[in-house]
Formats: C-alpha cells, structure tokens, sequence
C-alpha cells in the first residue's frame, strides 16, 4: 500500500503543541509518513488555537490558500483539529478546502478519519456536543491514546510535555478555553509517571507538566489526594530526568507553598513560574471573574520570592478589556513595577463569541487605545527584563540546549562546527552561545558575557 504523507501545522499554546507531536506519533504508528511542507502532503492537518480571533484569522487565512491549492489537486485531504474545530464544528466543513473537523477529545479518532477521508474523500466531522460533561469513568480513550504516543517534541531534542490536567473549571468571562476544552479532568498520577519513565527511557531529560491551571492538580486515590507538588516530587525521581517544569498557575493559595517547596527542596524542579495576573486593576479582575485582587497577588509573589529568592516569574496581561480606564492600566504598569516579572506576554483583548464578558460587555476600548497600552506595557517590562538580565553578567549558568539558533545573532566566533546554539535556563532565560551541535538535548555550563533584555549570551566553559 502507498504510504499517505501528513504535514502538521500547529498554531496555539503548548497544549496544542503536544497534541500536535501526539497525533504525529499515532499517524506514524498508523504507517502514514510526516512530510516537511504542504507541497510534499497527501494530507494536510492544522491544530487550530481559538483564544484569540487573530488566531482564528490566521488558520482561516492558510484554509484560504489551501482551498486555492485544491482547485490543482482535488485529492488533497484537510484537516482541521483543534479548539476551532471544537468551537465552529460542522461549520468549518461548509470552507472548500475541509474534508475532516476533529476537536481536541477525539484526537484518538485521526487516524481512521483521514482514512476514511482518504478513500471516499469525503467529509469526517468528530467533535463533542458534551464537551462540559465529564469524561466518562472508564473512558480512558484519550488517557491510552496519551500514553501509548510518544510526546517527544520533534523539534527540541531531550525535552517533552506531559499533560497532567485537560480542561479548565474557572470561566474567566474573556476565556474560551473552558468551553472548547471542557472542565478540568485531572489524569491519575501513575499514568503521568509511566508517561515520564518511557519518556526517560527515549533519553528525554526535561519534562513540562502542562495543564490550563497546573496548580489546581488534584488526585483522590482511597484515603490520599495527590497534587502538584507530589508530582513534581517524584517526577525528577525517574532515572534520566534533569529538569522538570510546570505551566500555567493560577493565582490561587492552595497548595501553592507545597509547590514553592517543593522546587526549594530540589534541584531538579526548575525555577520558573508562569503565573499570569491579567491586570492589575480589583475592578477589572472583578469584571474577569479573576479570584484574588492585585495585592493578594503580590503577596503570592513575595511568598515564592522568600521561599525560591532565585525564582523568575513570567505573567500575562490583558490590555483594554471592557471598561478598562487609563486608570485601570496604570494599575496594571504598576504592578508589573512591582512584581519585577522575568518576561510579560501581553495581549490585546479578543471578545471570544460565547463567553461572558463577549455576551454581556461591549468591547468598548477603541483598537488604538489597545495598542498603546501594549506598547507602554512592553516598554516597561522591556526595561526591568534588561535590568534583571544584567545581573547575570560574568556568571555561571547551567543551561539545557536546544540546538542551533534558527535566528542569526551576532556572535562573531560562530564557526561551522561551533554553531551558534540556543539554551535555556532553570528559570527560563534564553542563553545563547558558540558550541557542537552534538550539545543539544545536554546539560552545560556556560559564562555569561553579554546581556540584552530578552537574551543572555555567553560562552562554553
Ligand atoms: N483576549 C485576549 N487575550 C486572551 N487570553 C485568553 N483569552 C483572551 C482573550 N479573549 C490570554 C490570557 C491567557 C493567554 C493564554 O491568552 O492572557 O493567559
Ligand atoms: Fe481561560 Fe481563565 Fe481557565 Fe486560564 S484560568 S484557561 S484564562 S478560563
């Protein structure tokens, strides 16, 4: 039989990425071959990211261009799998260029649709109209299809993602995430520790614990309940593990000193928390149904800061939300002063069809007023990331290597055998130095000499 080959685009967050490099393993397993573009594809997947509409555009943009190409090659098979998949269901099969929709819970499901796609061409829809009911006990489909696949991400060599959680229970009213990825449903903790053995056992030495709200992990199991922190205690326990990370928190107080403690306590728990506060304004975190105020937040901050003086917090804000004064941003300047983040991510606010805030709030603040908050955002926080990477300068850091840079930066010794080399941290900074690529996927040390303030750079020592 002809072996079919598959191109996967991916847009979104790591959750997606990880499906991504899921469903790359099953249609592997299944014989299908991974082709390098979309000129080389018999099937071409997109996993599709819906939290923002600028994300949506993109996705439909490339079906646009996709449906061209079909006009020359009717055989061509596409795939639309995803959030957007999830939230626009049979409707994305009305686009010229779609043959199958499949949301997030039914990845298991990929292989036989293409297939069928592929012998009928015709059109496969898998999604859930109970994407808010709980999986099933007993449906363990998504769970086996986890651990049967490997999760390598096939582009860094050495690290992987481990899904601790799916879904989300909090409906902050921007978000759109709970409704695509259904309420929080947390995998037992021997699944996502045989997931980190066999990862091991590939040579994997970085695992990322992923879940929408990683901290809230909880597992009952008779008398004791699991959380967080006992994951991230026994997952550097498997033999070949370096480093483990966890992302994303919510600001929320339990067990949240349990997991400070935790990385305290080990080396191997990297230092680095993605916590992100979304504004600084009570008002505005009121109106985003946001748990805590921005003092209580601080405080979350001060506590880890005392019990990991070395960690390296990273946030997200949203900028013009509803109602959002000059007053409210600056609330959210302030605290970004305050809390001294390593790296922001700030992002313009998206009204997202079906959630809260898009039914009950008009999307009041003018786009160019968006734009400026984001740039005087970015400007602050550009400042405190210089500030704080300076600090680094003339020191030892250990970082895990990613490979050759794909950007050139200026460093003048690059040699073919000494390509410039893209590394990260404990706590996540970028590092970039001279080095074999036979690096990559390792652990080094490297002497800090320059800094910038979204990169260190430094030489082999
Ligand atoms: N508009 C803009 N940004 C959003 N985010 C989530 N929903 C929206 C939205 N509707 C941002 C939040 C979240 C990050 C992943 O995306 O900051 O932390
Ligand atoms: Fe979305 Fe809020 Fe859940 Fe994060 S915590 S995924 S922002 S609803």
């Amino acid at each position: 039989m002809k072996s079919f080959a598959v191109y996967i685009e991916s847009f979104g967050c790591q959750m997606n990425k990880l499906d991504t490099a899921l469903v790359a393993s099953a249609l592997q397993d299944a014989g299908f071959r991974l082709a390098v573009g979309v000129k080389e594809a018999d099937v071409v997947l997109i996993n599709t990211c819906s939290v923002r509409q600028h994300a949506e555009d993109r996705v439909l943009s490339h079906l646009g261009h996709l449906k061209h190409l079909k006009e020359h090659r009717p055989d061509l098979v596409v795939g639309v799998i995803g959030c957007m998949a999830q939230r626009l269901g049979e409707k994305l099969l009305e686009h010229g260029a779609v043959n199958i929709v499949c949301g997030p819970a039914q990845i298991p499901q990929i292989a036989d649709l293409i297939c069928q796609a592929l012998a009928q061409n015709a059109k496969q829809v898998a999604v859930t109209e109970k994407i808010r009911q709980p999986v099933q006990p007993g449906d363990g489909s998504l769970d086996s299809f986890e651990l049967e696949h490997s999760s390598r991400d096939g582009q860094i060599p050495g690290q992987a993602f481990v899904r601790v959680m799916r879904g989300c229970n909090y409906f902050c009213t921007y978000c759109v995430v709970p409704y695509v990825r259904g309420p929080e449903a947390c995998r037992p903790p021997e699944a996502v520790l045989e997931q980190v053995k066999r990862l091991a056992d590939e040579g994997i030495k970085q695992v990322t614990l992923l879940g929408q709200t990683v901290n809230s992990y909880k597992y009952r199991k008779g008398e004791q309940t699991y959380c967080l922190a006992d994951l991230l205690d026994m997952a550097p326990r498997v033999a070949g593990i370096e480093w483990v990370r966890f992302v994303t928190s919510y600001p929320a107080d339990e067990f949240y000193e349990e997991i400070l403690q935790v990385m305290a306590d080990s080396p191997k728990v990297c230092r680095y928390l993605h916590m992100p506060a979304q504004s600084g304004s009570d008002q505005i975190l009121k109106a985003m149904n946001r748990h805590y105020t921005a003092a209580h937040y601080l405080e979350l901050i001060e506590k880890a800061r005392t019990v990991v003086p070395d960690i390296a917090v990273a946030g997200d804000f949203i900028v013009g939300f509803p109602g959002e004064t000059e007053d409210d941003f600056q609330a959210t300047v302030d605290l970004t002063r305050k809390v001294r983040y390593k790296n922001c991510f700030v992002f313009k606010y998206s009204p997202r069809p079906g959630t809260t805030a898009d039914k009950h709030l008009a999307d009041s603040i003018p786009d160019e007023v968006k734009q400026r908050r984001i740039v005087e955002l970015l400007a602050v926080q550009e400042q405190i990331s210089g500030e704080l990477n300076q600090a680094f300068l003339g020191r030892q850091v250990m970082v895990l290597v990613e490979g050759p840079s794909k950007k050139a930066h200026v460093n003048p010794t690059g040699s073919d055998d000494h390509p410039q080399l893209v590394s990260r941290t404990s706590t996540d900074h970028i590092v970039v130095f001279n080095g074999p690529v036979s690096l990559a996927g390792r652990l080094t040390q490297v002497r800090i000499t320059r800094t910038s303030p979204l990169t260190l750079f430094g030489e082999s020592s």
